[in-house]
């Protein structure tokens, strides 16, 4: 593996590999000193030209797990705001000595752009509505240890399809896992195409409840328009949101998952989102542990 740029081409044993590396480093994480030497000497640059918490963050403890150096990059303090472009700002952290770059951007693409123009090994931190891989290795990663498998699991993304890098990436993901994978939104918040999409679609959030095994929570996408196809962000939350009405509708095992940010009341309700069976605080820890699988598969690991 070279860059990580979408989750479509990845295969069950690639896919296995990194999840089955991911919970060896959470094992690290939880020692007294969790840090292992493996990256020694190397150093991951995040370029972020989007805003992040979850990801920016959580790569760069990753790297300092494995003892990289980082090198951290944003746009607002940057030569961007003279003018630069893209190529030559990635060319020039390129020349300061980065071995690894973590992309974020709106624009489709950006990432893999960054690869040609940089030669080096890239992951998509996520480009635009097109796809965040990482995202979906954790929440993979997630699901896998709370229910032990995704084999078989019926597992409902729900919300803002059309304006989500984590749908598209999830999908995918889930699918070549084993998952039963079914959208779940209104139709005005769902792609215009979904061919080749490994899921089926449903407009009726009631409908599909109760066989869940995961609910999957998408943010609606305020900033990309997505709560511009209804009256009211309160209209969603009763027609699409996780309300306390339809988590007492869940089977009893079934869990709930949100990539954050969250808005609460919107697409999920305050008691449902510090409800022990949400478990968006252990997707953040895996986070960690996942982006460091992934480094250490970039950056050669004990051969480096
Ligand atoms: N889930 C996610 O990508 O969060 P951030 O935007 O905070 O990185």
């Amino acid at each position: 593996m070279r860059t990580l740029l979408g989750t479509e081409d990845l295969d069950r044993s690639s896919l296995d590999g990194l999840l089955d590396d991911a919970e060896a480093f959470l094992e690290v994480l939880d020692r007294p000193i969790p840090k292992v030497p493996a990256l020694r000497g190397r150093t991951v640059a995040t370029m972020f030209f989007e805003p992040s918490t979850r990801t920016r963050l959580s790569f760069e403890r990753a790297a300092k797990a494995l003892s990289a150096d980082t090198l951290s990059f944003s746009p607002g303090t940057s030569s961007l705001s003279k003018g630069e472009s893209l190529k030559d700002t990635v060319q020039t952290i390129a020349a300061m000595g980065a071995d690894l770059m973590v992309v974020r951007h709106r624009a489709v693409g950006a990432p893999a752009r960054v690869a040609e123009w940089t030669g080096l090994p890239v992951v998509n931190g996520g480009d635009g509505a097109h796809q965040h891989p990482t995202q979906a290795l954790l929440d993979a990663l997630t699901i896998r240890r709370a229910k032990g498998a995704l084999d078989g699991l019926r597992i409902a993304i729900v919300g803002d399809i059309a304006h989500s890098r984590v749908a598209r990436s999830d999908v995918f993901a889930f699918a070549t896992l084993g998952a039963d994978v079914v959208l779940v939104a209104p139709r005005t918040l769902l792609p215009v195409d979904l061919t080749g999409w490994p899921c089926e679609v449903s407009t009726d959030l009631d409908a599909v409840l109760s066989d869940l095994d995961v609910v999957y929570l998408l943010r609606v996408q305020t900033e990309r328009g997505g709560a511009s196809v209804f009256p009211s962000l309160r209209e969603y939350l009763r027609r699409f949101g996780l309300t306390r009405d339809r988590f007492a509708r869940l089977r009893p095992d079934a869990v709930v998952l949100h990539p954050g940010p969250m808005n609460r009341g919107v697409e999920i309700e305050a008691a449902v989102a510090d409800d022990p069976r949400a478990l968006v605080l252990d997707q953040v820890t895996n986070g960690v542990a996942a982006r460091m699988a992934v480094l250490f598969h970039l950056l050669g690991g004990a051969d480096a």
